[in-house]
């Protein structure tokens, strides 16, 4: 079985005439800490929504445990955020409700 849990291969990711991501490799190994650190607006944020599925990278390959992300159907979408937490930058809490319900709506959702 494969020690990568997520495999980047020459990932590229632009907005126009604005390259964000230009031929990004990383491989991160399961159980791995990996903090990725750069000035506002280097694309911290756009790579790990093309990591989730949320953006679409132009070019480039992302696996997570060995399946590819790129191009996958809504469907497989879902089950692969069902396995992953995000915390977002701002704004991340609903106020309407409670802490619990905030931490556990991804589970009372699905
Ligand atoms: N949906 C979008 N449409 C157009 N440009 C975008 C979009 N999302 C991000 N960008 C641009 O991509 C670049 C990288 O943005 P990103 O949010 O990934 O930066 P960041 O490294 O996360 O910054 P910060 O440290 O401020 O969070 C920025 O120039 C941003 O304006
Ligand atoms: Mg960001």
């Amino acid at each position: 079985m494969s020690e990568t849990k997520i495999k980047i291969s020459n990932l590229k990711k632009a907005f126009g005439k604005k390259v964000v991501l230009d031929g990004v490799n990383l491989d991160v190994r399961k159980g791995e800490s990996l903090v990725v650190i750069g000035g506002s607006g280097t694309g911290k944020s756009v790579l790990i929504k093309c990591i989730q599925g949320l953006m679409t990278p132009e070019q480039g390959s992302i696996l997570v445990d060995e399946k590819e992300v790129v191009g996958i159907s809504q469907q497989e979408k879902e089950k692969l955020h069902s396995q992953m937490g995000m915390l977002f930058q701002g704004g991340a809490l609903f106020d309407s409700l409670t802490v619990w319900e905030n931490v556990a709506f991804g589970l009372l959702e699905n």
